[in-house]
């Protein structure tokens, strides 16, 4: 046996007894007669101690260990004198009667404990000695965790875990396909899945009527914190339902992981908001609802004063800053800054200081003050608050809004990451209209069906259609999201048509599946939920990063693995490759 106890689990009632540990030195404290070890595994840390008398191996073995150093270590459990409380073991020690060395290591490049002193690249190098970190690994247990509890409630409920390739035809979901050269079939190519949507469609039609799978999705798109290239979904399919049947039990669902994992109880029924609706209070379809700050639109009451900003305006809206009123010049300046980044992209910001009985803004030229007053009103701003003001483009004005709440809520610590504020959003658009290459574009993706109501639009008025589409969000974050199917096959046809498939192109992209509907394709309808979002939400972190064991960097690079790489001219001649200089 390597060991008799972990290096977490030894407490006062275990004095007396003679045990063997085995783990990595975090630290060796040489004070001359006596040093310490801390002997560290993934249950916790132990202190060890050589003394004067101890046998003469061991104080030269104790003497020759660093820092990461694997050893075993059999000796007898005492009570300390100066006890640690901080520590879970912190009230004995193992008095060492043999250390044997498992193996040497060379001195890390950081320091491996609770905070490290080493930079994110560094610690991505090194990602194996940052996994013996406490917090990651506490992350990974709490993944694994997590992982489980969904597993046994879906089980409960009848769902069967299925696997489907990764090998596949490419699938949009409005990203690049990873690709994969076929050598058995030269010049032709697999596409990794961006989700396992139509395969889950399909085992609809095959009979496998409540399907899930926590599966892996690539999509080649730009990186954030909360995306990678790999990435997990906890992806499910059910047939015979309505909107109404997906919701209920996902909702049930939802609140079991945020009982039995976090022990937050949600009693009643999470709110549904319309997507319109988020969009004109929130500015953003996911919005964040640990706080109000909610938006007015103020077009009526802003537009025919002369000031040409906003008569200009296709919208002018707005929202009152929480206690905002004492902010001073310098800090809605840099606030002004903040929403002309580009990354915001607007052009000024108006403001209202709404003092006790007066009020104060940058649009006094233009206004009455008993118009500014009845701007504020709307807004529903108080006393003590200070009311921000965007304009331009409808949902453009109502977007860079949402930054701007967003900001104001981070600088007043509104957004509590120990607060969760889950909904529903409902009522998507089912196409969403690019400008650059002035065409629609499914909102959610090809095989999401039209409200019956809307589907006579689907040819005059494409804008206006809505889709039986549906968002799980939680502190302003996209969990989850699905919709029910199309699984009419001339429906499905029209749908293409609308998104600007020819018949021919179609077939050649989604025959598989059109073909299939025509062998009794059950009425079906699903959704996905982002697993490792989910991780890191529960966990209270921003980046998923931190939840996945071997992420990718922010240029989508394994920097340990050193991937993606060049691969040899051998494996290019067998797959009939080309290289190409890249264009500069
Ligand atoms: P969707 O594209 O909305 O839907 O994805 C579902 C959920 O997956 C998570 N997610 C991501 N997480 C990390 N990195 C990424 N790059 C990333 N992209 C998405 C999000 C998101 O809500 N097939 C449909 C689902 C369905 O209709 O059933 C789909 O994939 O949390």
């Amino acid at each position: 046996m390597y060991r008799t106890h972990t290096c977490g689990c030894l407490r006062a009632g275990n004095v007396n007894e003679t045990v063997t540990l085995a783990g990595w030195v975090q630290k060796v404290r040489n004070l001359g007669a006596m040093t310490f070890i801390d002997l560290r595994d993934r249950y916790g840390l132990t202190q060890i101690t050589v003394e004067e008398h101890s046998p003469a191996e061991v104080r030269e073995a104790a003497a020759r260990v660093g820092r990461e150093w694997v050893l075993r270590v059999t000796g007898r459990v005492v009570e300390r004198e100066a006890k640690n409380p901080k520590m879970p073991t912190g009230d004995i020690e193992v008095v060492a009667e043999r250390i044997e060395v498992l193996n040497e290591a060379q001195t890390p490049p950081f320091t491996i404990e609770e905070n490290s002193d080493g930079g994110d690249d560094l610690r991505m190098k090194y990602r194996y000695l940052d996994l013996r970190r406490p917090p990651l690994q506490r992350n990974m247990i709490l993944r694994h965790k997590m992982a489980q509890e969904i597993r046994r409630f879906l089980d409960a409920e009848g769902f069967l875990e299925i696997e489907t390739p990764y090998l596949i035809k490419s699938t949009p979901e409005g990203a690049r396909d990873f690709v994969v050269p076929s050598r058995m079939n030269p010049n032709q190519f697999y596409a990794l899945p961006q989700s396992p949507q139509t395969l889950k469609q399909l085992l609809m039609v095959a009979g496998y009527d409540r399907y899930f799978q926590i599966v892996r999705c690539f999509r080649d798109e730009d990186l954030r914190a909360d995306r990678q290239p790999e990435f997990t979904q906890i992806d499910c399919e059910m047939s015979f339902v309505e909107q109404e049947d997906v919701l209920e039990i996902f909702e049930r669902w939802a609140k079991h992981m945020f009982r039995e994992v976090l022990g937050v109880e949600f009693p009643e029924p999470l709110r549904r908001m319309p997507w319109i609706e988020a969009m004109e209070k929130y500015g953003s379809d996911k919005p964040d609802l640990r706080f109000g700050m909610e938006f007015a639109d103020l077009t009526d009451l802003a537009k025919g004063h002369g000031f040409s900003v906003f008569d200009d305006a296709e919208y002018i809206t707005g929202f009152a800053a929480t206690g905002c009123a004492t902010y001073t010049r310098k800090q809605i300046d840099a606030l002004t800054e903040f929403v002309k980044r580009p990354q915001v992209g607007a052009k000024g910001l108006i403001w209202i200081r709404v003092e006790e009985g007066a009020v104060k803004s940058s649009i006094d030229k233009f206004f009455s003050p008993e118009e500014v007053q009845a701007l504020a009103a709307r807004c529903g701003a108080k006393a003590g608050d200070m009311v921000f003001i965007l304009c331009g483009k409808k949902f453009k004005a109502l977007t860079q809004l949402c930054a701007l709440r967003l900001e104001v809520a981070q600088q007043l610590g509104l957004r509590d990451p120990k607060k969760f504020a889950p909904l529903w959003v409902v009522d998507f658009p089912m196409f969403e209209w690019d400008d650059e290459t002035q065409r629609f574009y499914a909102m959610h993706h090809p095989f999401t069906s039209p409200k019956p109501e809307d589907v006579q639009y689907l040819k005059s008025d494409p804008g206006r259609v809505r889709a039986n589409a549906y968002d799980f969000v939680c502190n302003g974050t996209e969990l989850g999201g699905g919709s029910i199917r199309i699984h009419d096959q001339q429906l499905q046809a029209q749908i293409f048509e609308c998104l600007g498939f020819t018949p021919e192109a179609a077939e050649e992209q989604f025959g598989f599946l059109m073909n299939a509907f025509k062998y009794g394709a059950p009425p079906h309808g699903g959704l996905a939920f982002g697993f490792d979002r989910m991780c890191s939400l529960f966990g209270g972190s921003d980046s998923i990063r931190d939840y996945i064991a071997f992420p990718k960097n922010n240029a989508g690079r394994d920097v340990m693995l050193d991937a993606p790489s060049a691969i040899a001219p051998a494996q290019l001649d067998e797959l009939c490759l080309d290289l190409r200089k890249p264009e500069a």
